[in-house]
């Protein structure tokens, strides 16, 4: 099956798109400059000379403070362009795989956000990630929508590298202690994606590695397995104010996915020791 990949330069399709081709999938996967999202005609223009028969959109705008300040640009990329995708893919009747985001949650909740639980957006990102939820869910039946959380991969930048930057300048790191949400590996994620839509299951889908973290607790880990010795101080988002406000709780329920695939997401303990373990590697063999 044919596949076009959009926003093939960021973190989730570096990983997503050698998992298609992994599984047989014959992916093309332009960069931004021949495939903006936001111009109709230019994804008219790509799809009709590809004829992919499924589009994976992992293009964003994924800045969440800047987004505070660049609302329009957000707006443009997350609604607009999702709406551009969606009227192809109705066109063409191609399903669309889409990613949403925790973020659209507002952390009120005391347990996990499930998929029938209403979105109500605290900052600008979110909104905009909201509008292309509706565009999705307004234009096209064959879709999948997967909102996911916290991700980290090694084609982009992430808590875990910002953490380990930062462990080789200071001794004593705050960390926010009062956020919780689901840290993702962008390979498990990836895996996931690609088991889920071989089931040809339509739908809205939250994935995520399973079991909650704070940023403190994912913070911890990462020292501790990077054997670093790091004082780490315990702090609320008040004293870590940012342009945009987060959630503070955004775990994401996994219902139904493992029902359908049969099987758990790994605990994001276990995707940050094989991270860790692959990024080591790498460094070592010096490429
Ligand atoms: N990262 C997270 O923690 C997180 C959490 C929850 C959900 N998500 C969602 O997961 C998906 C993948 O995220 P990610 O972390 O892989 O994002 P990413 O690394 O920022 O990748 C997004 C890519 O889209 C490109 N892009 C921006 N505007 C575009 C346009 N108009 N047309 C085509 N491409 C465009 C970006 O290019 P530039 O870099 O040049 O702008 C970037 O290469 C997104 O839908 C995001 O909202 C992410």
């Amino acid at each position: 099956m044919k596949v076009l990949v959009t926003g093939a330069w960021g973190m989730l399709a570096n990983d997503l798109a050698p998992v298609l081709s992994e599984r047989g999938y014959e992916v093309f996967a332009p960069p931004e400059d021949m495939l903006d999202v936001t111009h109709l005609d230019t994804v008219r223009g790509v799809v009709d000379s590809y004829e992919p028969e499924m589009i994976v959109n992992c293009a964003a705008y994924t800045k969440v403070d800047e987004a505070e300040k660049e609302e329009h640009q957000a707006l443009m990329v997350n609604g607009f362009g999702v709406q551009n995708l969606c009227l192809v893919c109705q066109e063409r009747d191609i399903p669309l795989v889409h990613f949403s985001t925790d973020y659209v949650f507002d952390g009120t909740k005391e347990g996990p956000y499930t998929i029938d639980d209403e979105p109500n957006p605290l900052g600008a990102y979110g909104c905009s990630k909201l509008l292309g939820e509706k565009y999705m869910l307004g234009l096209l039946s064959k879709f999948y929508l997967i909102r996911t959380s916290w991700l980290f991969g090694h084609h982009g930048r992430n808590f875990i590298e910002t953490m380990l930057e930062l462990g080789q300048r200071q001794k004593k790191i705050s960390v926010v202690a009062d956020q919780r949400g689901c840290p993702t590996w962008t390979r498990h994620l990836a895996e996931a994606v690609v088991a889920l839509i071989q089931t040809g299951r339509y739908g809205i889908y939250h994935i995520t590695n399973s079991e909650p973290a704070t940023w403190f607790d994912f913070a911890q880990e990462i020292f501790r397995l990077s054997r670093m010795d790091i004082e780490l101080v315990p702090i609320t988002s008040d004293q870590f104010p940012t342009p945009a406000r987060r959630p503070l709780n955004s775990v994401l329920a996994p219902f139904p996915l493992p029902q359908l695939l049969g099987r758990e997401m790994p605990s994001w303990r276990e995707a940050l020791q094989e991270y860790l373990q692959q990024r080591n590697a790498v460094k070592r063999a010096g490429v």
